[in-house]
């Protein structure tokens, strides 16, 4: 299991990404990133290090009083522009609210992580008996989020970046049903509707128990179906944000960690949280020249994800 989780093989150990060169950087005290379930684990880690790199940070979390112990705690660590603000990426008006404080209150986003997830099973286990949650909140919570801020990011390609942390256990070469392989690949006839069906397919799957051979990827099915649908969309919206118009010049990547010690996986990993929020870090705050779109990074090296 550990070597399936993680996403560093010993070929990907390169950096393909130069390290962004000693001189100014890009972004100031006002460029505002947003961490969602940034509470603990690798988003937690990142948060931090974005808040070192001196930006304002919006620490989120679902629960208010654990996003508020997170966020004073960096605080203490003399953090003082990390700010609190609750969001529950699961839950339409706990988004909708959060929006318009971003709005109203910081006028604006420059990046958006979406790193909130759950996953319910131990690291040796297979059960979707939460599949609908697992779905709800790390596919359709951070898309759900995205298309809520949007509006918001300020437009330019050099700033404005969403990078979803995301897992190789749903990368296609996950996915063993040849017809879903050959609809994921088709870049140009695909659409958000086509990987919506796809969710609603397997958890319809799930709900009459005939999911089991059906070539979904065979570990952390639940999990790994919820990143097949993150890694397609952002793919989508890298497409449909590439151009002028509206939320043009946004650029969108994700990024597996690899198998790293955090609760999710019960503490088992290769790396810690903030080795993994390091790198998570640096690539959100790529220099603009670096910065690409559509990508999967493997830790820091981009790949394409139909390649993979
Ligand atoms: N750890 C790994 O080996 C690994 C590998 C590949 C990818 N990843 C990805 O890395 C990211 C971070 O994972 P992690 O290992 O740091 O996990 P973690 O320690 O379990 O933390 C998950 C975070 O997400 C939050 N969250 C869950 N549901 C939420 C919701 N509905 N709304 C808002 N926040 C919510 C949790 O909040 P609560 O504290 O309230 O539960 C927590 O802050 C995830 O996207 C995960 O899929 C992790």
């Amino acid at each position: 299991m550990s070597s399936s989780m993680d996403c560093l093989s010993s070929k990907d150990n390169k950096h393909e990404t130069t390290p962004p060169p000693n001189r100014a950087p890009w972004w100031t005290s006002e460029t505002v990133a947003v961490v969602t379930g940034a509470n603990r684990g690798i988003g937690h880690a990142l948060a931090a290090r974005l808040a070192e790199e001196g930006l304002t940070v919006v620490l989120t979390a679902r629960d208010e009083a654990r996003g508020e112990a997170a966020a004073a705690a960096l605080r203490a660590r003399g953090l003082r522009s990390v700010r609190f603000r609750r969001l529950d990426v699961t839950d339409p008006a706990s988004v909708a609210a959060f929006a318009a404080w971003v709005r109203d209150e910081l006028g604006g986003v420059d990046i958006l992580v979406n790193n909130a997830a759950v996953s319910f099973n131990e690291i040796d286990t297979n059960s979707v008996e939460h599949a609908e949650t697992v779905l709800r909140t790390n596919f359709y919570g951070a898309k759900m989020l995205t298309e809520a801020l949007l509006p918001l990011f300020r437009r330019s390609a050099a700033t404005s970046r969403i990078l979803n942390i995301s897992s190789q256990l749903g990368l296609l070469n996950k996915v063993r049903d040849p017809a879903l392989r050959r609809m994921l690949l088709d870049e140009a006839s695909l659409r958000e509707r086509d990987i919506e069906r796809m969710a609603s397919r397997f958890l319809a799957q799930v709900a009459d128990g005939t999911w089991r051979g059906q070539g979904w990827p065979e570990v952390w099915t639940d999990y790994a179906v919820s990143k097949l649908a993150l890694n397609a969309y952002s793919r989508l919206l890298a497409a449909r944000l590439a151009g002028p118009g509206r939320g043009g010049g946004v650029s969108v990547n994700c990024f597996c960690p690899g198998f790293t010690r955090t609760d999710m996986t019960r503490g088992w990993g290769k790396r810690t949280a903030d080795e993994a929020g390091r790198v998570a870090a640096g690539l959100a705050l790529l220099p603009p020249e670096q910065l690409p779109t559509g990508k999967f990074f493997k830790w820091s090296t981009p790949h394409v994800y139909s390649k993979l």
